[in-house]
């Protein structure tokens, strides 16, 4: 529990946020996200890799939007579950699904967000083409992933191999992310940054871990928590 920086996530059972996660608290995460991000009730939101869910079911319970819980490793069944014992059948829909072959109609979102799960498919320097066409025109895509809190340069700094993973590859600055979206012209980006209590975050994530000799050692310099996010451009006409 961070109540003081994330006050919204403190309102639900520690144990109950444990068994969801799958990296860093995915609630301390949306709650970050969406300080930046347009929140109206009833918006149509896209979660896109959401895992276990927690993140849709803080969504629709703390911002009223009605969310698509899509996720390809956890089954929709099992987020169902879930869901349903939140007591949101209403505003949460589960879909299993590959964020490569979505199953959704062109414009049918409001907003796109992704937790700790967009560094898995986003670095495909096509995957922004893809994804944009299923946002409403004006609407938000909004991400939130490990990456460098600065330019690592050609070499992984040796006191993260302990921690490093070949699926980490795709961890990057919030420059190189504000870059690799901003470079297409299909959205404007409004934000790319790193969490400023990303050191924090990595401390309570790894807390009594193996790897908490690797966050003390790194002590905020390379580990961070980027945010991205950015808007569609208008429809096109004629
Ligand atoms: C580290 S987990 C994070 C899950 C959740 N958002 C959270 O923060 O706890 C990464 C998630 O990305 C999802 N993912 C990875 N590749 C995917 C793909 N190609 N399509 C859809 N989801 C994908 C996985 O299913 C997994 O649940």
């Amino acid at each position: 529990m961070w109540p003081e920086r994330f006050p919204r996530s403190a309102g639900y059972d520690a144990e109950w946020q444990r068994g969801c996660a799958m990296g860093p608290n995915p609630l301390w995460l949306t709650e970050w996200l969406h300080e930046a991000m347009d929140r109206e009730p009833g918006m149509r939101v896209f979660d896109l890799g959401c895992g276990r869910a927690s993140s849709s079911i803080f969504l629709a319970r703390e911002l009223g939007m009605r969310v698509w819980a899509t996720d390809l490793w956890i089954a929709a069944d099992e987020n169902w579950t879930r869901i349903c014992d939140a007591g949101l059948r209403n505003e949460v829909t589960p879909i299993h699904a590959n964020a490569r072959s979505l199953p959704y109609a062109k414009g049918f979102f409001d907003a796109i967000v992704a937790i700790d799960s967009y560094i898995y498919f986003g670095t495909d320097d096509l995957y922004l083409d893809y994804l944009v066409p299923f946002a409403a025109p004006g609407s938000q895509i909004g991400v939130v992933m490990p990456g460098f809190a600065q330019d690592i340069g050609e070499e992984l700094p040796e006191h993260l191999r302990p921690f490093w993973g070949q699926d980490f590859w795709s961890w990057h600055p919030a420059a190189w992310w504000r870059h690799h979206w901003a470079r297409t012209g299909l959205v404007d980006v409004q934000c790319a940054d790193n969490l400023p209590e990303a050191t924090e975050l990595w401390q309570r994530t790894e807390e009594g871990g193996e790897e908490a000799h690797v966050v003390e050692a790194d002590n905020g310099r390379y580990m961070g928590m980027i945010r991205l996010v950015a808007r569609t451009g208008p429809a096109e006409t004629g």
